[in-house]
């Protein structure tokens, strides 16, 4: 662990004080990720966001992260410093559109992948990461269930889930949807000995590509356990400093420069310093909304990993 600036060190007591917990997502820029007190994946997040016993969780990522924070512990404060960083595939959907596939497939359960909004999650039965969708739709007692707004995360977990069939909205994260098969190709060629990662935001021909598919914190894993030397990265672009700061002898290429999500970057160390001072600006949802997006939250936290 690097040492703490002075900045950084202001923040850390200013938690102290404040009872607080820093929440960062493995995309977040390097100084926000060095100072919180967990840096994780989605599901990391929240499971430590359902279980902490600090009284405000600060939560640096994007707004549907702080949001699930906010739905899984209603009685704590949930900060979050920067309230326009938001992400743009749960831009993609709205309840319309999750009302119009549960009337084209009736029956089936709405399965969402947690990068939504409350409203969304509050429409849903039950929620999923990057880490767990195939086990949370195997988990499911239908043949038929309606997925979103991820689709290369639906095809993908279709392929573990021959028995079932995945109805699938057509969103898709810009920043890995981007990469393309020529760029793994050139990548792979610049680097013969390095494995390649995809996460499974990625295209279905990049994922064909790919030594092995893991959500963040699941690259970390994996490339802490390989033998392998040097590994090519097919997710965005944040995850290359946790990964050289967890492995200094290997070496990482990103698979393409354009694997950029621009409001993972949004917060600095001033906005979290003056976060912690202020205790603003919360994330709070409407109870009603809250309760129905719990349900399909918890019924996630509750499918064993
Ligand atoms: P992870 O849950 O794998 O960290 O992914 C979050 C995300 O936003 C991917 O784009
Ligand atoms: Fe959303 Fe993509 Fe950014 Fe992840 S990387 S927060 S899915 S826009």
């Amino acid at each position: 662990q690097p040492a703490l600036n002075e900045l950084q060190q202001e923040i850390r007591e200013l938690a102290r004080d404040r009872k607080a917990i820093i929440l960062a997502h493995n995309y977040q820029p390097p100084e926000i990720q060095d100072v919180a007190d967990l840096v994780g994946d989605s599901l990391e997040l929240s499971l430590k966001a359902a279980q902490t016993e600090a009284e405000v969780i600060v939560f640096c990522g994007v707004r549907f992260m702080a949001e699930t924070a906010a739905i899984v512990s209603p009685d704590k404060l949930v900060v979050f410093p920067r309230v326009e960083a938001g992400c743009e595939m749960a831009d993609m959907i709205t309840v319309e559109d999750v009302e119009a596939l549960k009337a084209k497939y009736p029956g089936a359960p709405v399965v969402t992948y947690v990068n939504s909004y409350v409203e969304i999650k509050a429409v849903s039965d039950i929620c999923c990461t990057s880490a767990n969708a195939v086990n949370v739709v195997k988990a499911l007692p239908e043949k038929e269930v309606i997925f979103i707004p991820d689709k290369n995360l639906a095809r993908y977990t279709q392929r573990f889930l021959k028995d079932k069939k995945i109805h699938y909205f057509e969103g898709y994260c810009p920043f890995h949807d981007v990469l393309t098969v020529e760029e793994v190709k050139a990548a792979r060629k610049a680097h013969p000995e390095a494995l390649f990662i995809a996460h499974p935001e990625c295209r279905p021909e990049v994922i064909d590509l790919a030594d092995a598919v893991r959500s963040t914190s699941g690259m970390l894993r994996y490339v802490r356990e390989s033998k392998a030397k040097e590994f090519i990265i097919g997710t965005e672009v944040g995850l290359l400093y946790p990964l050289k700061k967890q492995n200094p002898d290997k070496e990482f290429y990103p698979a393409s420069e354009k694997m950029l999500c621009e409001a993972m970057k949004i917060i600095s160390l001033e906005d979290l310093k003056k976060s912690l001072e202020t205790l603003s600006p919360t994330v709070k949802v409407p109870e009603d909304i809250r309760i129905k997006a719990y349900r399909a939250v918890t019924r996630m936290l509750e499918i064993p990993r």
